[in-house]
């Protein structure tokens, strides 16, 4: 069986490392090519990933790099079908919801070469966020589509996916983290940052929706400016952000912690060790639940519910008022604990492979 793996986009990578691992476990029978579109590309975002992940180096890097969406998109596809016409895979596997998932799916499904969708049926149930549209597509073309949590398979079903193609297997992601934590562990970047572990809030934003307009980004610029006041904050920025930043003319107290973008280890032991934890992306949500660290997410929806009903996720909106309060609540609550989900047990890629090599969908 020869299987064609896409990455292309940060959080990718941690969800195709325990896949390829456990694929290379069966040599005779699959043979693995890594595509990387390179819709991520500087040393942070990308290559400091491949190392932390021990991934191998891609087979074939398509060189996207940034753009529109269209432009993005049809730059893979362009380059993604000539990899598909000369490699002839059995499948395509594609994770997560980023412009790299939806385009590769897309040439997949044209050339009628199966799809396999890891992390799919995730729904906000809002279209505004470009990743709901590429969940939807890729979702609506895949032939196996792999669950995160019991809520994805309702709504694949409400979209008329047939049961014998949704494979309830766990998260990826969580295998990943379970696989490096004695390294994570060993991660000195407290030290480098001069932290005390659970003296910190660690901070990550990055979605246009909260950084594109210059209303918003001040709002939220103004709000971690006065929750310096009260803590230490640690802000891994994006590029995006950062530009924003740049762009209109804000500043940031001189008592938050700026880095740039972090690799995986240090990331995972600095989210491992903070206090709390305030995002606006996806895959933080689960890693704060897996490690049992209070989430706040700024956004007014997630895909990933299960965060929330049994992890330490908190939906807290984006006005500054209504977060400011969530914090304050946050910071002075006691530790409490919280479940694992089902399945997020560091087997799913395990699973996943199995069912590739004996379920004929
Ligand atoms: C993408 C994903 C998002 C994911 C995020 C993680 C889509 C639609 N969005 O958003 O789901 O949460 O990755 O980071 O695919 N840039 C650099 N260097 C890089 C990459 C990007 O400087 O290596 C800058 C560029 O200015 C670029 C901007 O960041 O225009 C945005 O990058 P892009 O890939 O378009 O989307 P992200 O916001 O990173």
């Amino acid at each position: 069986m020869k299987i064609v793996n896409v990455v292309g986009a940060r959080p990718n990578f941690m969800k195709m490392a325990p896949l390829i691992e456990e694929m290379a476990k069966h040599p005779k029978k699959i043979s693995q090519v890594l595509v990387h579109t390179g819709q991520h590309y500087d040393n942070n975002m990308s290559d400091q990933f491949f190392k932390d992940l021990e991934l191998p180096e891609p087979d074939i890097f398509l060189g996207i790099g940034s753009g529109s969406h269209a432009e993005q998109v049809a730059k893979v596809m362009v380059k993604f079908e000539e990899v598909l016409i000369k490699e002839r895979p059995d499948i395509v596997l594609v994770v997560g919801d980023v412009n790299s998932t939806i385009a590769c799916s897309l040439v997949a499904a044209k050339l009628q070469i199966k799809i396999a969708h890891v992390e799919a049926g995730l729904r906000s149930f809002d279209r505004r966020m470009p990743e709901e549209i590429n969940r939807i597509v890729t979702d609506a073309l895949s032939d196996y589509l792999f669950v995160t949590e019991a809520d994805a398979i309702e709504n694949l079903l409400k979209e008329g996916k047939e049961r014998n193609k949704i494979f309830f297997v766990g998260n990826v992601m969580i295998d990943t983290l379970m696989r490096n934590m004695a390294r994570i562990n060993s991660s000195l970047i407290l030290q480098r940052l001069d932290l005390i572990a659970r003296e910190y809030v660690l901070v990550t934003l990055h979605r246009p929706e909260n950084v594109d307009s210059v209303e918003k980004i001040k709002d939220l610029v103004s709000f971690l400016n006065q929750t310096a006041k009260l803590i230490k904050i640690v802000f891994p920025i994006h590029p995006r952000t950062k530009k924003r930043i740049v762009d209109f003319c804000l500043e940031l107290d001189s008592r938050i912690t700026l880095t740039e973008p972090l690799g995986y280890l240090d990331f995972v032991k600095l989210t491992k060790e903070a206090r709390l934890v305030l995002t606006d992306s996806g895959g933080i949500q689960e890693e704060t639940t897996m490690l049992k660290v209070p989430c706040l997410t700024l956004r007014n929806n997630t895909e990933r519910p299960v965060t929330i009903k049994k992890g330490s996720n908190v939906l807290v909106g984006t006005q500054i008022g209504q977060i400011m309060r969530a914090v304050r609540v946050a910071l002075e609550k006691s530790p409490v604990e919280y479940e694992q989900p089902d399945l997020w047990d560091g087997c799913s890629s395990q699973r996943i492979v199995k069912i590739l090599l004996s379920e004929n969908v």
